[in-house]
């Protein structure tokens, strides 16, 4: 059953393999959200910042019925923060509007701000906040740090001056958008990849060809996406907030063959990662 599954982080912390994506769910309706994934069986719940809904997702980890040390809760430093007392005071501040006690993931959101998206040099900036995550990770208010959307590059600059290396990248991977260097880059160093976006924002469900292999496995796409991702050996964060949608995305015991797995990463459908209009105003 995949919702009681873990992959192991390098620093031996647990992580469920199947997530709750949170962004686009507003802050007056994630406690519900979080409870009725919690009652469904998911452990992880996946937040930011940026997304306006940390108070709520944590009253709702408040108000679960579950141990808080039984859920794994992530948010994400803003991408736009980019200096070490910046990041200190919007940790601080993740962990106040939370309010449960520890965070278990804190990711850099990007490794540009958002407006501003591949474009500049940030590296100092990366280096500083990371820096900030370090000394929360020490400090034990943060179970593991990593960060999101970081290519190579952006790695092996953090790399440079970490004393503690990331721990997870949050990338965007589905059927059609398969980053299978970058994950093995990832998975070469020990860090953690996590799939967002497994159903490319909603993209895949209109798609011919992911229709037709749900259709011959008997399965919903977004089953064939979330079980795609994980057989990928990432974590996946589907987003909803559909107590009916939470309960089969989680019903994804099922084995994609090898040929269709190389057909889906062969796959490019790749309108959602490309549609800069929405990149730019999305702030996931
Ligand atoms: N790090 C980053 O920069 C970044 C960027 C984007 C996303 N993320 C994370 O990844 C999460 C997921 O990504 P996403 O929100 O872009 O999209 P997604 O999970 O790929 O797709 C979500 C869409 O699929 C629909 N859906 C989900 N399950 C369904 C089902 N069983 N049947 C029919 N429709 C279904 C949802 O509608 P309903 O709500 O109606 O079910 C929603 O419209 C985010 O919430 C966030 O936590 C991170």
């Amino acid at each position: 059953m995949i919702l009681d599954e873990t992959y192991t982080l390098a620093n031996g912390v647990a992580i469920p393999r199947l997530g709750l994506g949170t962004w686009q769910i507003s802050d007056a309706s994630v406690a519900e959200a979080v409870r009725a994934a919690v009652r469904i069986g998911y452990r992880g719940i996946d937040s930011a910042q940026a997304y306006g809904n940390e108070r709520g997702l944590g009253e709702g980890v408040r108000t679960s019925g579950v141990p808080r040390e039984q859920l794994f809760v992530t948010t994400k430093l803003a991408a736009e923060i980019k200096d070490r007392a910046g990041a200190a005071a919007a940790i601080e501040g993740s962990l106040a509007t939370l309010d449960i006690g520890y965070v278990d993931l804190m990711l850099i959101h990007g490794p540009q701000p958002w407006d501003d998206f591949r474009g500049g040099d940030y590296s100092d900036g990366n280096r500083q906040a990371w820096a900030a995550l370090e000394d929360a990770y020490e400090a034990g208010r943060i179970r593991a740090i990593g960060v999101s959307n970081f290519l190579p590059a952006d790695i092996e600059n953090i790399l440079s001056g970490a004393r503690v290396a990331p721990q997870v990248n949050q990338v965007l991977a589905h059927p059609g958008n398969t980053p299978s260097e970058l994950i093995e880059y990832c998975r070469a160093r020990g860090i953690q990849v996590e799939a967002y976006s497994p159903i490319a924002h909603g993209e895949m469900l209109s798609n011919g060809e992911v229709t037709a292999m749900a259709g011959r496995y008997g399965v919903t796409v977004p089953q064939l996406c979330i079980r795609y991702t994980l057989q990928l050996g990432t974590v996946s964060l589907p987003k909803t907030a559909n107590p009916a949608h939470m309960l089969s995305n989680s019903q994804v015991d099922f084995v994609i063959s090898d040929d269709d797995m190389s057909t889906l990463r062969a796959l490019r459908a790749d309108r959602y990662s490309e549609d800069n209009d929405l990149f730019s105003h999305h702030s996931a």
